[in-house]
């Protein structure tokens, strides 16, 4: 596997030349960023010669003649990015989109998985300021390892402590493994509401944001796979697509996935679909009146279709939205629509960064502290690589 490193200014950096070696020595191949900040801990020399590779560091960035801009070549050349120790300085210049040096102009154009291992001391740690720049970068979709608790620099024990190097390599080869699975793969993956039309100007929706869908493909697509998003109302961009298709209302969406989803390797419905739609649709725009009654008829139950031709191989993934017995309507749906996993979480999460619940499979059940949408995405890929073996 080839691994970017990118060691910033921490006392911390010394174990960065443990990771370095570790990752040289299983046959990993090693390139290596070094910040002004981790300059003032380790040479270039001491990680050049363990990983028998390049070392950057920012008086590479601004050489004059370079082709290919250094921090763009930079970007296309890994599998995986590792950034060990991460500071607060650099983790805040991340969440914010800072850009102004070698390393974080590197990973501001990098499409690949990219894992922090922070450190620093308890009280840097838990300041309000870093924690909410944690989240937002859990948001976003970056990995962290670590801290740990244990002795830091300062003589004290608290939380803050790098990870270890073991640790961090265990997660990078882990990484590489659903990588690996995932490459070339063709992912559909279905996001954000539903739309049934009343009349000419109104809709009967639901509050699916669309922001699931987005931290998935953008997993998928860091592992290499090729995606194909299928959308519907959305209140975030959609991106990280090879391929985009818009489908406003459940029989859009039923008719473009028999479309699409014979070809896919993997199906993930992250989309809230409609259970009803108006059994006669009203003509121009009704006028304000007494009351309005409108009958529903039922829709589609799409996966459940689309499972009965679901070809040996194929992985499908749900997501069940319950508001009472989680766990036991989870599981009844898994089974009823055909799925390999489902995802069971409450109502909550619509329009929330943040998810809880299990991730449920014929083998397993995992239960979710409140994670982001993206911590999630990053657990679901790497069982939906376990199935893909067997
Ligand atoms: N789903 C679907 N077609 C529908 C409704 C839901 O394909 N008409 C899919 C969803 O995309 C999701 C899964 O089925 O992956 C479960 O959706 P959920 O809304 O939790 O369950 P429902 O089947 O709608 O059942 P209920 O509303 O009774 O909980």
């Amino acid at each position: 596997m080839k691994v970017l490193l990118g060691v910033t200014g921490s006392i911390a950096a010394y174990k960065s030349v443990i990771v370095a070696r570790l990752l040289t020595k299983a046959g990993h191949e090693v390139k290596t960023i070094i910040t002004r900040g981790g300059e003032n801990f380790i040479s270039s020399l001491s990680i050049s010669n363990l990983t028998v590779n390049d070392v950057f560091t920012d008086d590479d960035f601004w050489m004059p003649g370079q082709k290919i801009p250094l921090h763009i070549e930079l970007a296309r050349w890994p599998d995986v990015v590792v950034v060990a120790p991460a500071t607060m300085h650099f983790l805040g210049k991340l969440a914010h989109g800072f850009a102004d040096d070698l390393l974080t102009s590197t990973i501001a154009a990098i499409d690949r998985p990219v894992v922090l291992a922070p450190a620093m001391h308890t009280e840097m740690w838990n300041s309000r300021v870093l924690q909410d720049n944690v989240i937002r970068l859990k948001i976003f979709g970056y990995e962290f390892v670590g801290p740990y608790e244990g002795e830091l620099s300062s003589g004290d024990r608290g939380i803050g402590r790098m990870a270890e190097p073991e640790d961090i390599i265990e997660r990078v080869i882990q990484i590489g493994k659903t990588e690996r699975k995932l490459r070339g793969k063709r992912i559909v993956i279905t996001y954000g509401g539903t739309e049934e039309e009343l009349d000419d100007v109104r809709v009967i929706t639901n509050k699916s944001s669309g922001k699931m869908g987005v931290s998935l493909s953008r997993r998928a697509k860091e592992l290499g796979a090729h995606v194909i998003a299928v959308v519907g109302r959305v209140e975030v961009q959609p991106l990280y697509y090879d391929e985009i298709y818009h489908a406003r209302s459940v029989d859009e969406l039923s008719m473009t996935l028999k479309e699409i989803v014979p070809d896919a390797d993997v199906l993930i419905m992250a989309a809230a679909v409609s259970d009803f739609k108006p059994a006669g649709r009203l003509e121009g725009k009704v006028k304000r009146g007494e009351r309005l009654v409108v009958e529903f008829e039922p829709t589609e139950d799409i996966l459940r279709s689309l499972s009965k031709d679901k070809k040996p191989g194929q992985i499908f993934v749900g997501f069940a939205l319950e508001s009472r017995n989680l766990l036991e309507n989870a599981e009844k749906k898994m089974h009823e629509k055909g799925v390999d996993i489902i995802v069971a979480n409450y109502a909550t999460a619509m329009g929330s960064d943040f998810i809880r619940g299990y991730i449920l499979s014929r083998e397993e059940k995992i239960p979710l502290k409140t994670l982001t949408k993206s911590e999630l995405a990053i657990i679901l890929f790497d069982k939906i690589a376990e199935k893909i073996e067997k």
